[in-house]
Formats: structure tokens, C-alpha cells, sequence
């Protein structure tokens, strides 16, 4: 048999299994490798290639600048080493992450699909408003799910999410179908390198479905520091059912320094005459209301999130001002 593959990764030989990705063989060999959408998305796991050759699974050049692809930048994770590789890779982003304890306080039906958590961690943990964790319940063995944020950090240790039912999805029907107040739970985070950059730019952001509490979490964090950027928030939601967290936004906008526009579109009003608002695909409004120069936050289901970059790219938003969690969901 051949001798196994190697990689070093910054001071650090590790081998290599068939048809690994420098990510998979990454953690399997213990390194804390930037990591969160897994499926070339995000791009958090961007690293160096110093030498060697990789295949790629996917396309990943849209999430790379031609600098970078100039470069040797890769997606770790969709990388495949050919030969022996050394990558570069900056760990120090992710040394915050670690795991925390702590227990469910609250819980509250947002609508007929969405529930919300309060959980009180055993102690306060750090992360940045948009960003995302991994939940365990102690009930649920083996069951690990990534959620985000519902809160800007306070330092109380009181973190909020918003769950939403993924049919046979096992950790979102536990939640949603039991009252899970006084349960213990695990965190493991934060993660993603989704959170608002600072700037002066316009800012657009849209939300589909369950990716609202992210971004309303980034305005929040803004808003407490008094940012007075123009903002135009994009919402998309099926049903007016499914639209939740308006008190939210009307306090967001009622504080807000600059201007605020508030746009929710339905993709399935049809059935409800009531609705007097924008109806369709939330990305069919982006041009109409994109402001020049604008930078963009997008979180939402992949389609979603894929469309409005197309949409941004094509009205001249440049790729190095768009950023995203494109969130894929796990039963
Ligand atoms: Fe590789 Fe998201 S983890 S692109």
C-alpha cells in the first residue's frame, strides 16, 4: 500500500485519508480549523495553499477575490489534496471558541413553526451579533444543531434563539413539541464570520424565514453604539403567519439614527387578501430599493442567499462587501 498522504498545516504534520478534505483531515487530526457552512458557502475556511496541488469539489471562485485566487487561496473544505500540501491558515479568529453549559429559562411559540429559547449559561460567553453556535440538549444524545444568536452579548450570560421546525428535524420538534424550560443544554461557539463590519456604506440587509434573528441582533449591537448608517432591511417570509419580531423592528426603527426602511415581502400572500404589503421573491424588490455602494448582509436558505448575490454582483455591489450566512438546515 502507498504511504499516506501529509499535510502540514501551519507547524503541524497531520495525514491524510482518501478523498479527505484538507478541513475533514484538519479537525479529525484535532486542529481548530476556521470552519461553518462545511459546504463551500461561507468561506470561513479560507486558507493558503504553499504548496502542493488540490482538486476542488465546487466552484469556489466567487467567494474568492482574483487576488486571492492569485494568491493560492482555497476553501478548506472544498479542497481535496492531490499531493502532499502545506497550507497557511489563521487559527487566532477561532481560539474564542469553547463550550459552555447552561440551562433553558424561557421559551416562547413565535409563530405556528418558530420557537424562541432563552437559555442561562454558567457563565457569560463572547461572540459577535450575527454569529452562530452549536446546542446540545443533555436529553438529546448525539443531537447537535447550529443556531444563531437571537441577542447582541450583554455579559449576563442570557442567550436567545429562535428554533424553527424542521420536519423530522430532532433537537427543532423536542423544542417545539415539549416544554423544555429547566432542561440542560450545551453551547460550543461562537462560529461564523457573520457580523456587521464597520463602515459608513449603506447598509441592505434581507432576512428568509428563520434567518431574521442574526441580523436583527447585528442592528441592535449597531444601534446600542449609535450607528447612523441608512439601512434598508429586507424580509421574506411565506404567509403573514410567518412574519415575527415586528415589535422588534418597530423599536429598531423607532431608535435607529439614520435613516430605516422596513421592507417584508411574501412569497405566498396570495391566500391571505389582507396583506396589503410587497408579495413574491424578497430578492425581485433588491434593485428597486439598493442603494449605491451599498454592503450587504444576507441570512437565509442557500437558494436565497445565492440569488441576492447575483442580484448585488449584477447592480455593481462589489463581492468583498456582500457578506452571508447561507444557513443549511439539518434534521
Ligand atoms: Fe468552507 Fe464554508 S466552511 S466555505
Amino acid at each position: 500500500t502507498a504511504t499516506p498522504k501529509t499535510a502540514r498545516i501551519n507547524d503541524q504534520l497531520i495525514t491524510l485519508r482518501p478523498k479527505e478534505t484538507v478541513l475533514q483531515a484538519a479537525l479529525r487530526s484535532g486542529i481548530d480549523f476556521p470552519n461553518s457552512c462545511r459546504v463551500g458557502g461561507c468561506a470561513t475556511c479560507k486558507c493558503r495553499l504553499v504548496e502542493g496541488e488540490v482538486k476542488e469539489l465546487t466552484e469556489t471562485g466567487y467567494l474568492l477575490s482574483a487576488q486571492e485566487l492569485a494568491q493560492g487561496y482555497i476553501l478548506a473544505c472544498q479542497s481535496v489534496p492531490k499531493t502532499h500540501v502545506r497550507i497557511d491558515v489563521e487559527l487566532a479568529k477561532h481560539a474564542a471558541r469553547r463550550t459552555v453549559a447552561g440551562r433553558v429559562v424561557a421559551r416562547h411559540a413565535v409563530t405556528h413553526d418558530i420557537t424562541r429559547l432563552a437559555v442561562q449559561l454558567d457563565e457569560p460567553l463572547d461572540y459577535r451579533a450575527g454569529q452562530f453556535t452549536e446546542l446540545a440538549f443533555e436529553q438529546l444524545p448525539g443531537v447537535v444543531r447550529s443556531y444563531s444568536f437571537a441577542t447582541p452579548a450583554d455579559g449576563s450570560g442570557v442567550v436567545g434563539f429562535y428554533i424553527r421546525k424542521v420536519p423530522g428535524g430532532q433537537l427543532s420538534s423536542f423544542v417545539h413539541d415539549h416544554d423544555v424550560r429547566g432542561l440542560s443544554v450545551r453551547l460550543r461557539g461562537p462560529a461564523g464570520d457573520f457580523w456587521l463590519r464597520d463602515g459608513d456604506a449603506p447598509l441592505v440587509l434581507i432576512a428568509g424565514g428563520s434567518g431574521l434573528p442574526p441580523i436583527l441582533a447585528m442592528l441592535q449591537q449597531a444601534a446600542s453604539v449609535g450607528d447612523t448608517r441608512p439601512v434598508t432591511l429586507l424580509f421574506g417570509a411565506r404567509e403573514e403567519r410567518d412574519l415575527y419580531a415586528l415589535d422588534q423592528i418597530e423599536a429598531l426603527q423607532a431608535t435607529w439614527r439614520g435613516s430605516f426602511r422596513f421592507v417584508p415581502v411574501l412569497s405566498e400572500a396570495s391566500s391571505n387578501a389582507s396583506w396589503t404589503g410587497k408579495r413574491g421573491r424578497v430578492v425581485d424588490e433588491l434593485p428597486a430599493l439598493l442603494p449605491p455602494n451599498a454592503h450587504a448582509y444576507l441570512c437565509g436558505p442557500p437558494a436565497m442567499v445565492d440569488a441576492a448575490v447575483t442580484v448585488l454582483m449584477a447592480n455593481g455591489i462589489s463581492q468583498e462587501h456582500v457578506h452571508f450566512d447561507r444557513f443549511t438546515t439539518r434534521a
